[in-house]
């Protein structure tokens, strides 16, 4: 384990299962319909990937790149996007692929660039669900677990650009980011 790493929250195993059991849902409610999958970069890569391997409806891939923290714990309460979407999503089932929804900022401001663009549907699917700072009206559609109000890193989710590429979750020693 990570030396930065106070506890392991999800293992690789336990990662798996849980992608697995959200893929499930997603093919239930998409069996014979076409899919726009659109991962939110940075975060959610590891999960869009190991997620799409899972799906078996006809699915089209788009990235969307989204900041929102800067080099804190704190949501800055602006969200970014990076370069506009090349898919014409107008007429088209939407999924929006994120790795944790906290505030909800970010995925309300997605949310509604989305619907702007006329698609037949858009609904949201996040690997981690943190109600307890939700500022916004917004839920997921599809969800792996709900998570305590805890900073963790790992399996894509970042700290100041760091862990991303540990392939478990576990909550980071406060004293990283205490110490800023
Ligand atoms: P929101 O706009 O506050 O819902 O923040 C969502 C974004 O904040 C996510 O896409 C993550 O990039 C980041 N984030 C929120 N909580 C955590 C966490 O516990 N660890 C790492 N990143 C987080
Ligand atoms: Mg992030």
């Amino acid at each position: 384990m990570h030396n930065d790493i106070e506890t392991v929250l999800y293992s690789e195993e336990h990662l798996r299962e849980t992608v697995r059991s959200v893929a499930k849902q997603i093919n239930e409610d998409y069996s014979g319909k076409q899919l726009v999958a659109i991962c939110i970069l940075k975060g959610s890569l590891m999960f869009f990937s190991d997620l799409i391997r899972n799906l078996d409806c006809d699915v089209e891939l788009e990235f969307l790149s989204a900041s929102s923290y800067g080099s804190s714990t704190v949501s800055s309460g602006t969200v970014k996007l990076g370069q506009p979407i090349r898919t014409d999503i107008k007429g088209k089932h939407v999924l929006v692929v994120e790795d944790i929804l906290d505030t909800g900022r970010t995925l309300s401001y997605i949310k509604a660039h989305l619907e702007s663009l006329s698609p037949l549907s858009v609904k949201i699917c996040t690997l981690f669900d943190k109600p307890a700072r939700r500022c916004c009206d917004i839920q997921a559609d599809y969800k792996g677990e709900t998570t305590e109000d805890l900073f963790i890193v790992g399996y894509g989710l970042d700290y100041n650009e760091k862990y991303r590429n540990l392939p478990y979750v576990g909550v980071l020693r406060q004293e990283i980011y205490s110490k800023k």
